[in-house]
């Protein structure tokens, strides 16, 4: 979603935000901008509607020495995509990006009647409230402070004024800011990927706190002024994790990394000799982790997917567990009730989701122990649950989550095993998941190479058609959801996925020549079963592509095997046939795989 990098140094502003922009195109945007000021008091404000290679052309016509300046990407929430509404916006002398929601913004633009407003957004009404208290004898920290007080929503900010040039003011309420600490200069990013290569030193901004960030250090204060103590901290990500290294695309870098990615997941973690899983940062001890009754799963997207799936293994590894999974969004807002005993698991790659963030402090409210499922180290997720696990996948640049998923499903699992020993479960019921899960780097390398070209030629075959239907049963169906998703995501054709069983429910009555079918089929004991959701398709001439584990004959137009020593976990395997499936899709119908139209990749507003 939006993106926000600030600069005050020695070296050329616009190109540290320019290429700070770049970083953070994947996050999904619409519209971009930067402004500078230079020793005179003069700013240079450059916005553009679409991509920030539009405002590069911008730069390169208009460029200056400037060493100050704040720059943004814009994924329109209030106000149309275009150059208008694009960021910064000015009042007066200051100028202002934002990424969040201003909620009050209609009662504070009626009392601001001494600004005429231009765009259509939140924002331009928080630059208009900052400026009405910049007065001559005002500092500019001051002036957002006491604007901020009046606030109702999130944000993350940065504020330059042509006043004084030599700081830049950032503030963060739910939306993340990151300040770069370098040497003879501070840089500022909504993401770490904008820092990398600048600094490996920043301090991650807390709600409610404010900085003034000068070429020779950061002040950090709260909103009434007090001062706070900064701790500096160090970003652990290199440069090669946040470049393609040769793949045409992210999305097919970050497919083809999973066996490596996985790795990390489960490294020291799975204890393969003594059948034993070992996580470390679940801050419980044995007796907590028996006493669990009841486990809240919580997510959005794929991570909501993971969850589901994961939710299976649970169930089967625990008697007497009880297991929900919620959609962040709905749970957040229901009357819901958590038993005694219970805990929360959040799932997320980004650790900022909105509205995964809003459920945690909700159920933390209640007093609830909640632990983080997450990729991103040091997100304001992992930073507010009690507990968790870093899946350690690696920065995930594409848009669809893929990587992510794989090592959620996999930490999930694990801390099933985890429980179930803590519960006293029998090592036999234990053991092949542990095994399966040791397995699993190795096993998901071989459907990689051995099936890759196969899913390119498959999805050729399927790439015109308009719509689609993902079929699973029991651990499949959650794959099929997820399958579904990343289909609609990245291809754009509509993709539907359903429990097999619930076909004749509703969704055969859509069947024609229009749609085709992914039918999941596994080894087991609804294998049979799940065959006659197929034969009922193929009597209504579907197109089925059948995915499955299994060496049994099946009659489908297309079928994909996989030979894997996989069992229980199959599904994640299957799953990375979709993955490609959905890629190869995406690739031949000339999509922007990377980057779909209308997504962002951390959602940080509800
Ligand atoms: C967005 C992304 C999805 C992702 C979801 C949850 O919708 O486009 O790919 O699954 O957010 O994101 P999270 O970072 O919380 O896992």
């Amino acid at each position: 979603m939006c993106g926000i990098v600030g600069y005050i140094g020695k070296r050329d502003a616009q190109d540290v935000l320019l290429s700070g922009l770049r970083r953070l195109e994947y996050r999904g945007y619409d519209s971009a901008g930067i402004v500078t000021i230079d020793g005179s008091n003069q700013a240079t404000l450059l916005r553009a509607n679409g991509k920030v290679a539009e405002l590069g052309k911008l730069v390169s016509t208009n460029q200056n020495k400037d060493s100050v300046g704040i720059g943004h990407t814009r994924w329109a929430t209030h106000g149309e995509p275009s150059e208008i509404n694009a960021h910064p916006h000015r009042a007066g002398d200051i100028y202002v990006v934002h990424n969040g929601i201003i909620e009050n913004y209609k009662e504070l633009k009626a009392e601001l009647k001494d600004h005429t407003f231009v765009s259509g957004t939140d924002t331009e009404v928080l630059a208009a409230l900052i400026n009405s208290f910049y007065g001559v004898d005002t500092s500019l920290c001051d002036a957002v402070s006491k604007a901020l007080q009046l606030v109702v929503g999130t944000y993350g900010i940065a504020v330059v004024s042509t006043r004084q040039p030599d700081e830049v003011v950032v503030a963060r309420a739910g939306s993340p800011l990151i300040i770069g600490v370098g040497k003879d200069e501070t840089l500022i990013a909504s993401d770490a990927s904008a820092l990398i290569g600048h600094t490996s030193q920043a301090i991650y901004l807390n709600d409610g706190e404010m900085a003034i960030c000068r070429r020779d250090g950061v002040e950090l204060q709260d909103l009434n002024s007090q001062p706070i103590s900064a701790q500096v901290e160090t970003i652990e990500v290199d440069m090669q994790a946040i470049q393609k290294q040769g793949y045409d695309h992210f999305l097919l870098k970050e497919i083809s990394e999973q066996p490596q990615t996985l790795r990390s997941t489960l490294n020291g973690r799975v204890i393969v000799e003594d059948k034993r899983i070992q996580l470390g940062g679940l801050n419980l001890t044995v007796e907590q982790l028996k006493d669990i009754e009841h486990v809240t799963i919580i997510g959005c997207g794929t991570a909501y997917y993971a969850g589901l799936l994961a939710s299976y293994y649970l169930e089967q590894l625990v008697d007497n567990l009880t297991v929900e999974v919620v959609i962040a969004s709905e749970f957040r807002y229901r009357s819901f009730y958590m038993p005694k005993n219970s805990v929360a698991l959040v799932v997320s790659q980004s650790g900022e989701t909105a509205d995964t963030l809003a459920c945690l402090r909700e159920v933390k409210r209640r007093g609830v122990t909640t632990l983080g499922i997450i990729n991103a180290v040091g997100s304001t997720i992992a930073r507010e649950v009690d507990g968790g696990v870093y899946v350690h996948a690696g920065p995930e640049i594409s848009v669809a989550s893929t990587k992510a998923f794989t090592s959620q499903v996999a930490a999930l699992t694990m801390f099933g095993v985890q429980v179930a020993q803590a519960k006293g479960v029998s090592v036999q019921r234990t053991a092949q998941y542990v095994e399966e899960l040791a397995l699993l780097p190795d096993e998901i390398e071989k459907v990689i190479t051995t099936h890759q070209k196969e899913m390119a030629e498959v999805a050729k075959k399927y790439a015109s058609y308009d719509h689609a239907l993902f079929l699973g049963r029991d651990t499949l169906f959650p794959v099929a959801l997820e399958g579904a998703l990343k289909l609609k995501e990245i291809s754009y054709i509509q993709a539907e996925g359903y429990a097999t069983g619930e076909l004749k429910h509703g969704p055969i009555a859509l069947l024609d020549d229009r749609f085709f079918e992914v039918v999941l089929l596994m080894e087991g004991w609804l294998f049979d079963k799940s065959i006659s959701g197929l034969s009922e398709i193929n009597a209504r001439g579907g197109h089925v592509l059948a995915i499955t584990n299994s060496a049994k004959e099946i009659d489908a137009e297309t079928v994909v095997r996989v030979d894997t020593k996989l069992d229980i976990l199959a599904p994640i395997a299957l799953n990375v046939l979709q993955q490609l499936f959905a890629y190869y899709i995406a690739v031949a119908r000339g999509n922007d795989v990377d980057q779909p139209r209308n997504l962002a990749k951390s959602v940080t507003v509800e």
